[in-house]
Order: C-alpha cells, then structure tokens, then sequence
C-alpha cells in the first residue's frame, strides 16, 4: 500500500500537533503548515514544518503540489470567544479568509478532501441536551460565526471543485499527549482544565463562572473530550473521505457531560492537593450545559472514545503542566 500524504495547517498548536503525532503513528507522511503565530515549533517533529500564513494562496498552492498531498486537515485559525467579541475583524479574516485560502490553493492543486475544525459553537444556545448535528445553526459570537461562514464555503467548494469535506464540531477538548510529549498551551489561557492546574500550581484562586445554573450543583455542564480521541475522529474523518465518503458534518464529543465542580474535584483527586476557588458571576454567553450526541460519529465512522475517566483525562494533562513547567 501506498502511503497516504496529508497536509495538516495549524498543526504546530493544541488538537493539530496531537493529530500530526498519530498521524505520523499510523504511517501517514505529514506537511504541516503553520505560521507559529499561536502554535509552537517544538510540538512538529524536526522535517515536517512548513513555516507559513495560510493567507498566501499561491505558496500553499505550490506546497500542496510538491509535498502530494490527497487531503488536508484544517485546524489553522483563532479559537477564543472573547477575543472575537472584541476583534470581529481580525478573527473573520483570519478565519474566514484564511479558510478561503486553503480553499482556492487546494482547488488550483487538485486536492479534494479536507477535514475542517468546526465548533460546538455553531449550535449557539441550542433548545436541548444533547445537540444533534440537525439542530438549528445559530451561533451567537463572532468565533461561531467564522466556522459557519466556513461550513458555507465548504459546500460551495464541493458543488463546484469536487472537494469533498467532513466538519468535525468539537466539543471541549482537553488532556495532553498520553507520553507526555505534548499537552495544551495557550497564551492567554482560557480554558477551564489548564487554568484548574495553574491554580493548584499557583495557589492563585480559579474562578468558577456562575454557581446558579439549573445544574445538579449550579455549575455549567460541558462535554469535555481528550484530545486524543479527538484527534482519532480527524484520522477516522479523513479514511472516510479518501475512502470516497461524502460531504458530512460531526459532533465530536463524549456524550457525557461534567459540571465546573467535577473538574474542579477530578483535579483534586488526580494531583492530590486542593484546588484554591472563588465564585463570581456568570460568564456572558456560557449555556448552562452543552452536550454532545455523538451517536452519528460512532456509528457512521466507527469512532468511539478511548479514555471516559475524567480523572485519566485530567492525569494527562496534569502530567504535562508539571513536566513543561520543570523543563524536564
Ligand atoms: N469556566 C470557569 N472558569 C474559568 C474558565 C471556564 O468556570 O476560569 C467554565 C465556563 O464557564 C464553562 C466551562 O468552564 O462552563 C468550560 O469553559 P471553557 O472556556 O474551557 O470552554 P467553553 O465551553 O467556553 O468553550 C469551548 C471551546 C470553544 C468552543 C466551545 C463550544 O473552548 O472554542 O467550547 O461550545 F467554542
């Protein structure tokens, strides 16, 4: 068998670099484009990192032609909600255009399939738990916005390039390689499960967004997915396309849903100290749970979760907070 070769954009950041590393596993040969803007040049093995903006159409047209590329898995983007409330122009260009870029240079190469990081953050505040992938598309911040503008564009580029395409919308991706090689590092960081551990390195107190939401224990429910697991739905995403699947769009998540205090407890238990909190209000456009069916995606790809123990999730994680913070 041939080797297949893929090229992943953003594969120097959080969920790409875990999917470069099983990719690389699994006997894919990997392109990776990044510009490093967010990402990092130590999470690409040495050999694989094309430094570069997705906005130059020309030069990724010319890279998917030399590397040979049959798919691209596409992850490069800006992923903070707030952010985007803040800088809607930045983030639709970087989103939207970038997206549009990887669009063209792929239908000047003659490539035609693509793997897209979509968001739970289309669904908005959806009217039930769990959310299907038929629910209404209504996104209520700028960051949802561009990956619908992009879901668009995708069907646009399957009507009239052939380019096929999986949107896979993830829900909340957390924990770190399960070796230790990778782990998640934003700057700033946002993210509950990070910004737990630093407060249990720290002693500086978390926040908790809101203790009065019609939750067992007031706390806001989110599907939390390692990001391993995630990383396999982009694997088992793009054999379904090279394979000759059509056109479709995922949730990627559990299926389960845990509150703020369950991580806040599962931190407590994995590193066996106590996390520092405090309560404040809410966090503007937090739906009280979101939760994933991810009936479709085990049943139509076959994918299914490795690790369901939120406490192996948080280990993971945890183990690359201590070891990137040593330096060892
Ligand atoms: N939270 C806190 N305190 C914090 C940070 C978060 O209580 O300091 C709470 C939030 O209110 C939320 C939960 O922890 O209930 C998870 O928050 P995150 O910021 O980690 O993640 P979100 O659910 O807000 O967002 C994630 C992705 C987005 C994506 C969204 C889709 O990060 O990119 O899921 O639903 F858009």
């Amino acid at each position: 068998m041939t080797t297949r070769k893929i090229l992943v954009t953003g594969g120097a950041g959080y969920i790409g670099s875990h999917t470069v590393r099983l990719l690389l596993d699994q006997g894919y040969e990997v392109t990776v484009v990044d510009n490093l803007s967010k990402g990092y040049r130590e999470n690409v093995p040495v050999g694989h990192l094309v430094e570069m903006d997705i906005a130059d159409t020309r030069r990724l047209a010319a890279v998917l032609k030399e590397s040979g590329a049959e798919a691209v898995v596409h992850f490069a983007a800006f992923i903070a909600v707030g952010e985007s409330m803040r800088e809607p122009a930045r983030y639709f260009s970087n989103n939207v255009c970038g997206s549009l870029s990887v669009l063209a240079a792929m239908a000047d190469a003659g490539v035609r399939h693509i793997v897209f990081s979509s968001t739970a953050a289309v669904y908005g505040n959806p009217h039930a738990t769990p959310i299907l992938e038929t629910f209404p598309i209504q996104p209520v911040n700028v960051y949802g916005e561009s990956k619908v503008m992009v879901e668009t564009l995708l069907r646009w580029f399957d009507e009239i390039h052939q380019i096929t395409n999986v949107r896979l919308r993830y829900f909340n991706a957390c924990g770190a390689d399960p070796q230790g090689r990778l782990g998640e590092q934003h700057e700033p960081e946002t993210h509950l499960v990070p910004l737990v551990l630093r407060a249990v390195e720290s002693g500086q107190p978390v926040t908790i967004f809101g203790d009065d939401y019609d939750t067992p224990d007031g706390t806001c429910i989110r599907d939390y997915i390692h990001v391993n697991d995630l990383a396999r739905a982009h694997i088992q995403a793009l054999e379904y396309l090279l394979g000759g699947g059509t056109s479709d769009a995922f949730n990627v998540g559990t299926g389960t849903g845990h509150t703020v205090l369950e991580i806040i407890r599962a931190v407590e238990e994995v590193t066996g100290r106590k996390v520092p909190y405090t309560t404040g209000p809410r966090r503007e456009g937090d739906p009280a749970a979101l939760v994933a069916a991810s009936d479709k995606l085990r049943t139509k790809l076959g994918w299914k979760p490795q690790y369901t123990d939120l406490r192996e999730i948080v280990r993971h994680a945890w183990n690359f907070a201590r070891k990137s913070k040593t330096g060892t």
